[in-house]
């Protein structure tokens, strides 16, 4: 199992008992990230493919968590991360970032090249990524309308 930690949390792959935490954080967040909740059978599904990484508090609470997906599509060796989340009460302490370093080491090994995601553009999460190094790709609308910003980091 794959560990990274800081003083004040660890990060490692998400097991199946840290099912309920994930889906209870993430709907509690629900406003920031949508409605995760009603890809319960996806995320379950990214649990057991090893794509889902929690960070947890020393007393072992999930206070954050990373899905994400490898891909090798058409030679493009590419890591796209779907949903990032730090419970409120525990932001700007550096789980976000740990986090996302988890899934650039989880990439590399794999033989990965580039970290895609995307962002609503009006969101403050924004301002973290281009904090952690990565850089807007370019800005698109969704079918909703919805402005999105990508995002992506060179490996
Ligand atoms: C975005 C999010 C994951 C950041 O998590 P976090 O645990 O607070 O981030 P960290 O503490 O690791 O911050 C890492 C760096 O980013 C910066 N940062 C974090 N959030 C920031 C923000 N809203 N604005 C500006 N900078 C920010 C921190 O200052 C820090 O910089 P430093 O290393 O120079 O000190 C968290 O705010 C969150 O869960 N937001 C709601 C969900 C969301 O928007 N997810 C992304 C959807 S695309």
């Amino acid at each position: 199992m794959k560990r990274s930690e800081t003083n004040s949390f660890t990060v490692q792959e998400a097991s199946e008992e840290d099912a309920p935490a994930i889906l209870a954080l993430a709907d509690v967040h629900r406003d920031e990230l949508g409605a995760i909740i009603h890809h319960r059978q996806w995320l379950l599904q990214q649990l057991t493919r090893g794509e889902i990484f929690v960070a947890k508090s020393g007393e072992g609470k999930v206070i954050g968590f990373v899905v994400f997906n490898h891909q090798s599509l058409k030679g493009q060796e590419n890591t796209t991360v779907y949903y990032l989340c730090t419970d409120k009460d525990h932001r700007g302490q550096g789980a976000g970032k740990l986090l996302m370093e988890a899934v650039a080491s989880d990439a590399r090994i794999r033989g990965k090249k580039t970290i895609e995601l995307k962002c609503p553009a009006h969101a403050p999460a924004n301002d973290f990524y281009k904090s952690i190094g990565y850089q807007l790709r370019l800005s698109e609308t969704d079918r909703e309308g919805n402005r999105l910003n990508v995002w992506t980091i060179s490996l």
